[in-house]
């Protein structure tokens, strides 16, 4: 078993801090338990506990209350502000504590000299134009093509149309000051049908190419992701997808042309986005595409394949295109947090830990130390026994394939955006293989943690410190960027005062300060995302964007949340300089906000006008001209 190493260190050794909400100061991290109710733990047994007069209530997730709000006119009015604990920010501990008892503050820009702030996105959820100028069809664009596999059986199609409006988008990271850009290139854009000897779309690589040189026009660092889901329609059908093999050599194919095409420019690249959501999502539970259901076995076989393309694809860099393009190769993985729910319970010490090396581990340690996690190994090898398999269904590397993995990231990308509690549950191997029941364990949330969007996104900024120090003692202080931290909306009207968004920019981001004056190696931090957008299976329901996008227009009209000027300050301010400004940042922007709100709910009648000027007039206008003619027609013969 894996020692504990995250959780027991830095963040938590003070005894202090498991929901320290505290701004991160000279180091100096000191809420107390009796504000601070997560240290309470059932039994008490938290560090501090005699100060714990809470009662931690725990749920099973997943409930799906989330809070909504109202529309009117198609503009939300106050959504959550009176709202209850469960149904947001407003009432909650940790909001109180954020605003009112900070007391120190990182007011030191050299800790964070050269940090990248940005924003990110992907292609498949924002270009739109799926099978325009010669681009090949993705496994999502099948998947989503198909009746009720996605939320109201959206598509998309056309998205955000970001393929048409890259000139807009730039003047979008413009306004926010953005040092970088986290986009995804489209495979089957560039290359139709996965297979680089069939053919290359030129028109996919001019689009890229434009795009990547108006962001360094503007300043922008691009921070170029290669796979964020959309695989050649082709090579599922073909091949399997990622439960082949010989995606290796078509991806890494891919990989060197994006590299000769793009590498002169692009500094950064991802190898892959999330190959956690990739497997699980796409080869064990089938939600996502390309929706197969290959319980405890397809997605450890699509993560083996995976992670040796990964492998593949940094030695071809190192081999060939590093001592030219002097850039990084790394890869972006996603993880929750995971607490043990008593801290005095050993069996939920190692749960929690299961929970992460089932995560965060499975990719991450056969990179950086060659192999699965120990822990994965025997949990998968134990049960695969029981269950009358010959061999694990966790698939095993060669000697020669550990020493060719390991090492092979020059940065760690993270994604992270919420926490879970964690206790040991036993499941029967008789149950069948699966990758959930694999880890033993059950997931909880405590009812109090905001949960403005997605169900499974409850704001605990504190687990994200936690999970930055297991990074930096598991895998020896790796060179991190966060490459996807946000919060989504579920509300489908305009809703642009998007305070629960301002509240969980601002505990996370201190928490990841306060990550980096532990000594982790943060050096960026990426907004998920710049613009609402295809959110996969739940289509355009979840809102992650700091610009609401309205998607019922046809030009897809983009308009600032106010956490668009909340982020911009922190940028402007490289952190948060002290309280009484941070709290001046938010009033100006939700006074912003409100003002952009006025104008939208005007926003009917310029439909309106718009409609009259785009459609009566011509057709009047049309109409005219030919009763015109006809008249002159009549007159001309009655003249004859
Ligand atoms: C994915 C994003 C997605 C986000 C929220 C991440 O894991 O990479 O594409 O928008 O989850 O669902």
């Amino acid at each position: 078993m894996e020692g504990r190493l995250g959780a027991g260190s830095a963040s938590a050794s003070s005894g202090d801090d498991d929901n320290d909400d505290s701004w991160i100061g000279t180091g100096v991290v000191g809420a107390n338990c009796g504000t601070s109710w997560a240290t309470c733990v059932p039994n008490g047994s938290a560090s501090g506990a005699d100060a714990c007069s809470m009662e931690v209530e725990i749920v099973q997730i997943f409930d799906d209350s989330s809070p909504g709000g109202m529309c009117k006119n198609g503009i939300a009015i106050n959504p959550g502000v009176e709202g209850d604990s469960k149904s947001g920010l407003f009432a909650s501990n940790d909001n109180m504590l954020l605003s009112e008892l900070d007391s120190t503050f990182i007011n030191d820009a050299s800790v964070l000299s050269g940090f990248l702030w940005g924003v990110g996105s992907s292609a498949f959820q924002t270009e739109g134009a799926w099978d325009k100028d010669g681009k090949g069809p993705s496994i999502w664009d099948t998947f989503t093509h198909k009746k009720g596999k996605v939320f109201m059986n959206e598509t998309a199609d056309s998205s955000c149309e970001g393929y048409y409006k890259v000139k807009d988008d730039i003047q979008l990271l413009k306004e926010l000051k953005v040092n970088h850009y986290l986009l995804s290139i489209s495979w089957p854009r560039i290359i139709p049908t996965g297979i680089k000897k069939e053919q290359v779309n030129e028109k996919g690589i001019k689009f890229y190419n434009d795009t990547i040189n108006s962001l360094l026009e503007n300043k922008i660092i691009p921070i170029v992701t290669l796979y964020h889901w959309d695989l050649p329609q082709v090579l599922q059908e073909k091949y399997g997808g990622w439960q082949n093999i010989s995606m290796i050599s078509y991806f890494n194919d891919y990989a060197n042309l994006c590299f000769e095409k793009f590498g002169d420019r692009v500094k950064y690249w991802i190898t892959f986005n999330n190959p956690w959501a990739i497997a699980e999502e796409g080869y064990e539970t089938g939600e996502h595409a390309p929706g197969l259901k290959l319980s405890g076995v397809g997605a450890y076989k699509a993560a083996h394949h995976i992670i040796k393309t990964h492998a593949k694809v940094w030695h071809s860099y190192n081999k060939t295109w590093r001592s030219k393009q002097q850039g990084m190769v790394g890869i972006s993985l996603t993880s929750a947090w995971g607490e043990p729910v008593d801290l005095t319970s050993q069996k939920d010490i190692e749960a929690a830990e299961r929970y992460v090396q089932f995560y965060l581990g499975w990719f991450a340690n056969p990179i950086y130390s060659g192999d699965y996690p120990e822990v994965m190994k025997n949990y998968v090898g134990r049960k695969s026994a029981q269950q009358g398999l010959g061999t694990s269904r966790l698939p095993s590397f060669s000697v020669q394939e550990k020493s060719y993995i390991k090492g092979t990231s020059d940065f760690l990308g993270i994604n992270h955006f919420t926490t879970r509690y964690i206790i040991e549950k036993n499941y029967s191997a008789f149950q069948g293989p699966s990758y959930h029941t694999d880890r033993d364990l059950a997931e909880l949330v405590d009812p109090k943690w905001p949960d403005p969007g997605s169900k499974w996104l409850y704001s605990v900024p504190w687990g994200f410190r936690r999970l930055l120090n297991f990074v930096k003692t598991q895998y020896g202080n790796p060179l991190i960027y966060i490459t996807e931290n946000g919060v989504s909306e579920k509300l489908q009207c305009i809703q642009l005062c998007d305070e629960w968004r301002m509240d969980y920019l601002k505990g996370y981001i201190n928490e990841l300060l306060k990550a980096i004056n532990d000594g982790v190696n943060v050096k960026g931090y990426t907004v998920w995302s710049l613009l609402d957008k295809f959110e996969w299976n739940k289509g355009y329901s979840e809102r992650f964007g700091l610009y609401h996008v309205d998607f019922k227009k046809g030009n897809k009209p983009r308009y600032p949340k106010a956490s668009v000027q909340y982020y911009k300050m922190i940028i402007n301010a490289n952190g948060f300089p002290n309280p009484r400004e941070v709290k001046s940042w938010h009033q100006k922007a939700i006074e912003t906000c409100s003002i952009t709100n006025q104008l939208l709910a005007a926003d009917p009648l310029t439909s309106h006008m718009e409609m009259v000027t785009e459609i009566v007039v011509p057709t009047v206008f049309t109409l005219c001209i030919l009763i015109s003619a006809i008249l002159l027609m009549f007159l001309l013969r009655k003249h004859n």
